[in-house]
């Protein structure tokens, strides 16, 4: 009975929850429409959605109640838009996905052969903006979904990593870490979350680092780990904002074999095999991670950033 009624349509855009509960409190509050499950037939049902939801639902429309609660829109064979694709993690990321089945939407900085060589292979749209721009991001994100279609899964792995000592940190120095690391979020989120909430759901990845978790933050890349800890927190603040339509979640990779090992000098590469595993990370072990947060295996799980470091936290060097 339950399974039936998990495939019952009822409007796009709509939630559906208890008088008074959880989830009627939520819709409101991000104007999602709420159909209200009469209360009286709630104190004799079981937890989830009831018969009276599906007497009271519009039908004819695309969207199930399964895809409504239990932690949104079933994440197969959707659209996902990979920010910061066009090489490193971002790219295996978007291979994962492609993989899975999904729609992949590629983005790089600027137009260029890195984006467009993965544009081929994955027979993938390509996009460019710059996410350190407000007016570019906000202007690219809301070209790339008016051109592609409005994403269910959204990964966020576009960063950058500049070694300023603390002492010498400029304004613009702040700036610049906040500026892709965690403005560049904010403006393509401030776009898509509600328009994601309004169709029914979806999830969010957005690529931290270790380096944001506490007790991993950096000596060397303090205003790069202040940023990435500022995108944990943002993880937290949206998945409460968007529950139960869109689960949002972070990744925290430890050292990774991506571009970004042009940065590291002896004293990192020692870091980087100093994990419990004794090597960095390849690419594509810190995207299946992501790809799993984005997929149904993670249905029940949002808020949460999941450390991907081979133990570097636990190793105590
Ligand atoms: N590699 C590591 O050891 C490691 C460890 C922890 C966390 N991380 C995080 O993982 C994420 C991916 O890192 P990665 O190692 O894969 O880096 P990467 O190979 O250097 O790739 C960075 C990606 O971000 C894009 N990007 C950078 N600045 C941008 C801007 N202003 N506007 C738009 N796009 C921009 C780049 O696009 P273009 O190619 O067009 O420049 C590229 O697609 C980052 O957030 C990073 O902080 C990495």
């Amino acid at each position: 009975m339950a399974a039936a009624l998990a495939q019952l349509p009822v409007a796009p855009g709509s939630a559906v929850g208890h008088q008074g509960g959880d989830v009627e409190y939520r819709a409101r509050a991000v104007q999602v429409p709420v159909l209200v499950i009469d209360s009286g037939e709630q104190r004799d049902a079981p937890p989830g959605p009831t018969l009276a939801a599906h007497r009271a639902a519009p039908s004819g429309h695309g969207l199930t109640l399964r895809q409504l609660v239990g932690g949104g829109a079933a994440m197969t064979g959707c659209t996902a838009l990979v920010l910061g694709s066009s090489r490193g993690i971002g790219a295996a990321t978007a291979r994962a996905l492609g993989a899975q089945g999904h729609r992949v939407v590629l983005h790089g900085r600027a137009p260029g052969e890195e984006l467009a060589a993965l544009g081929r292979e994955l027979a993938a749209p390509t996009v460019a903006f710059d996410l350190a721009d407000e007016a570019a991001a906000r202007r690219g994100v809301a070209d790339a979904a008016a051109a592609h279609g409005l994403p269910r899964v959204v990964v966020y792995s576009a960063g950058v990593n500049r070694v300023v000592p603390f002492e010498d940190a400029s304004g613009q120095d702040l700036a610049g870490a906040f500026g892709v690391n965690v403005g560049g979020a904010v403006w393509v989120l401030q776009h898509l979350l509600p328009k994601m909430a309004a169709q029914g759901g979806g999830a969010v990845v957005l690529v931290s680092s270790i380096r944001g978790v506490d007790a991993t933050a950096s000596d060397r890349t303090a205003l790069y780990s202040m940023a990435k800890a500022a995108l944990g927190n943002l993880t937290v603040s949206l998945a409460k904002r968007y529950a139960p339509t869109v689960r949002v979640n972070a990744v925290a990779p430890g050292f990774t074999r991506t571009d970004m090992v042009a940065t590291w000098d002896e004293g990192a590469w020692r870091q980087a095999r100093s994990n419990l595993l004794g090597r960095p990370a390849e690419p594509r072990e810190i995207a299946s991670a992501v790809a799993f947060l984005a997929s149904d295996a993670a249905a029940h799980i949002t808020g949460q950033t999941l450390v991907v470091d081979g133990g570097y936290g636990l190793s105590g060097k």
